[in-house]
């Protein structure tokens, strides 16, 4: 038991991404706090449904699916939501990157959030990506768009997967502000987090595909992240800890962040 399990013991989840990586540490530490979790996946998950545990087999790129699975979560409406699942550009259009990592977030929230009980907390992941604006503002034509609209947006304005990334991971990050404002005075909190590297398999792809660009990048603690101290921030921020915390983007990096900006303040290069 940890110290905040009473307030969660109980309590209903959603976790997108379950089968793998941050989604995957997720699930396990809310199930060790008593939590019902409910897991959404395109990858059959390793762990077998349970009186705790309900993983489901959604392909989140496919609106009408993503639709259908929300509805199996009535009538029992989640305190939490982790919309963790993502696709890195690797090997993948700006259409992929974009409906998986900013489309089906929005979906989720927008499916979900109106029946979340006071209390309730929604954490989607970002990505350090998101901190820069590499793609002249290419997410703010998303955010309203209808779905066929933002893909055609995307793939007309950024047509190299890795910008789509930055601009669905953007796009995350301003619809979050955004829904915490409309969630503030129902007591639902929207916050999300911008992981620097992860040590997952997603991270060991990227590794393979751009050694250098790895070599290169400084690793101000000395490694890069586990999945596990991701899944430390986002349970922070579901639970009673953060309680008057909401709309803010949580960047775990390990001083990532803080090494590049002393670095192009002092003109020194990062180590
Ligand atoms: N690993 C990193 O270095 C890193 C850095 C910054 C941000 N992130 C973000 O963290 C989140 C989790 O990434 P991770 O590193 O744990 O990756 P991962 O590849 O280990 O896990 C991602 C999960 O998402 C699922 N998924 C992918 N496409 C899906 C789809 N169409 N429908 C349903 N599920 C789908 C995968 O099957 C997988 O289980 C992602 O949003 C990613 O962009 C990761």
């Amino acid at each position: 038991m940890t110290g905040d399990a009473h307030f969660f013991s109980g309590k209903r989840a959603l976790v997108t991404g379950g089968a793998s990586g941050i989604g995957r540490a997720v699930v396990t530490q809310l199930l060790r706090r008593g939590v019902h979790v409910t897991s959404f996946d395109v990858r059959e998950q390793d762990d077998g449904p349970s009186p705790w545990f309900e993983p489901l087999r959604v392909d989140l790129a496919d609106a009408a699916a993503t639709d259908a699975a929300c509805l199996t979560l009535d009538p029992h409406p989640v305190d939490f939501v982790c919309n963790a699942a993502g696709v890195s550009p690797l090997q993948q259009t700006t259409e992929t990157v974009v409906a998986v990592d900013f489309l089906a977030v929005r979906r989720i929230c927008q499916r979900l959030l109106p029946q979340m009980p006071a209390g309730g907390a929604v954490v989607n992941i970002s990505s350090v990506a998101a901190l820069h604006d590499l793609a002249l503002s290419v997410e703010d034509g998303l955010l309203d768009a209808d779905d066929h609209v933002a893909l055609a947006h995307a793939r007309a304005n950024v047509p190299e997967a890795g910008l789509g990334y930055v601009v669905a991971k953007r796009a995350v990050v301003a619809l979050t502000v955004r829904l915490a404002a409309e969630y503030a005075s129902r007591h639902v909190r929207v916050n999300c987090t911008s992981p620097h590297f992860v040590a997952t398999p997603m991270h060991d792809a990227i590794k393979r595909s751009d050694p250098a660009m790895y070599r290169d990048m400084p690793a101000p603690m000395g490694r890069w992240s586990s999945a596990d101290e991701q899944a430390d921030a986002v349970l922070f921020l579901m639970g009673p800890h953060s309680r008057y915390i909401t709309g803010q983007n949580l960047v775990v990096d390990g001083g990532w962040q803080a090494v590049t900006a002393t670095a192009v303040r002092t003109g020194a290069p990062p180590s």
